[in-house]
């Protein structure tokens, strides 16, 4: 009885593969690994491993989670943001007026993939916070909460 075997292993890469459309989305998003790049140190964009966290969490649907990343390029605003910590420290995103299949596709993409976690970018903010908060003598030597939350997620995710 081999066949049982064969068909998980098939439901298995199916589970994996991307939509057409999210495949699409894939070579699309060039546009945008410019700032969005997790390697890039310093960091110009948070990495799409967060941005995906944070949609999913608010937009249930896939439809909506899409149709919140097409808005978001094309009119980036802070009232929209829904992480207000890079606008901070990073300003504001530039539009990306890109045409609505190009900027759907990207949000297939953003919405299904499976990114790995920013180990790079969590080590140099956490050098950064601690140094930053050790000359300003905020949070008491022991960094802020955000700084504790990614701590911990890279002590479970890159160690
Ligand atoms: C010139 C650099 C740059 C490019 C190119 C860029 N982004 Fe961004 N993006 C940023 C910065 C900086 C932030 C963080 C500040 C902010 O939210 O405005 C950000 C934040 C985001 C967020 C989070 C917004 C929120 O709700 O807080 C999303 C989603 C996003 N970008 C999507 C995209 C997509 C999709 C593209 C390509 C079509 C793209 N970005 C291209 C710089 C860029």
């Amino acid at each position: 009885m081999k066949t049982p075997a064969l068909i998980i292993l098939i439901l298995t890469f199916n589970a994996l593969a991307l939509t057409p459309e999210a495949e699409k989305g894939k070579t699309a998003i060039a546009a945008c690994m410019s700032c969005h790049n997790a390697e890039l140190i310093p960091q110009l964009a948070p990495p799409f491993y967060g941005v995906q966290n944070k949609y999913k969490k608010v937009y249930e649907n896939k439809q909506d989670f899409i149709k919140s990343i097409n808005a978001w390029a094309k009119k980036p605003t802070q009232e929209k943001a829904l992480m207000q910590r890079p606008i901070k420290i990073l300003g504001l995103m530039p539009p990306m007026p890109l045409p609505d299949d190009m900027l759907n596709n990207i949000g297939a993409y953003i919405y299904e993939e499976n990114f790995g976690p920013p180990c790079k970018h969590w080590a140099n903010d956490l050098k950064n916070d601690t140094t930053a908060n050790m000359k300003t003598g905020k949070g008491k030597g022991m960094g802020s909460n955000h700084d504790a939350m990614i701590r911990m997620k890279y002590q479970q995710l890159c160690q």
